[in-house]
């Protein structure tokens, strides 16, 4: 029997908003909390290197909670890098990062970079961690994805999700062989980035897949609906996945 399409769900703008103001609420770890009775099955932190939203101490409590498998989303640094063989979490999602972006532009390139990025996820996989790269659905960046030994890909879905007509067509094609490289090849298949209640419906047409990590979406929903509506409605989104 296939396995229900899981969602992860990145609540990094939950912290967006505390920075916002500089209070103590809202509480990343009592959002993933909710999120995760509501069915979600893992909570995304990227703790970014200007830490804009997710701090330290959000990836210590919410890594630290056994109720909550942590999904920590990274870029390749030795910094982070620390922290994250310090917090151990069930899953680190390595991700191109630059200062200046807005969120997350991109996947990383494994092909140019094998050597380091290799380096990085055997040192991740020994504390115990699934390692997952962040790539564009490309021939090149999954066959570098298995060299590097990574047992998870999450493909990059925000240029299918911004793109129109044609584009967005041709982009799902790539989405839809990129998922099918991957699996061949032996790897979970992930996706993520920029998936709402509008565009989710023709994504599912992508085969393999078995986490969707969805943040900004989800987050912005919770506020007209709350958090648990939120997540049951996604989840009622991705039901269909066949
Ligand atoms: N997956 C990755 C690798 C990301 O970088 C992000 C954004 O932080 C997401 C998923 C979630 O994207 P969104 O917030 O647009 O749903």
């Amino acid at each position: 029997m296939k396995r229900p399409l899981k969602l992860g769900v990145n609540v990094d703008h939950v912290a967006t908003l505390r920075q916002a103001r500089g209070t103590a609420y809202p509480d990343p770890r009592e959002a993933s909390s909710i999120c995760m009775a509501a069915g979600a099955s893992s909570i995304t932190l990227h703790l970014r290197e200007d830490r804009r939203h997710v701090q330290d101490a959000d990836v210590f409590t919410v890594g630290g909670d056994p109720r909550i498998p942590l999904n920590l989303e990274m870029a390749n640094v030795p910094e982070i890098i620390e922290i994250a063989l310090r917090v151990s979490p069930e899953e680190v999602c390595l991700v191109p990062e630059r200062r200046e972006e807005l969120t997350t532009e991109g996947g990383l390139d494994i092909a140019g970079r094998r050597e380091v990025i290799g380096e990085t996820v055997q040192r991740l996989a020994d504390t115990g961690a699934r390692v997952s790269l962040f790539i564009e659905p490309d021939e090149a960046q999954i066959a570098a994805s298995v060299a590097v030994a990574a047992p998870v890909v999450e493909l990059h879905t925000g240029t299918y999700c911004e793109a129109v007509g044609g584009a967005r067509e041709l982009e799902l094609a790539r989405l839809i062989r990129g998922a099918e490289l991957a699996h061949a090849a032996g790897l979970q298949v992930n996706a993520g980035h920029g998936i709402n209640l509008e565009n989710i419906e023709d994504l599912l047409q992508v085969p393999h897949m078995d986490t969707l990590n969805i943040g900004h979406s989800i987050v912005s929903r919770a506020v007209m609906v709350g958090l648990e509506t939120a997540v049951k409605e996604m989840l009622g989104a991705l039901a269909v996945y066949a």
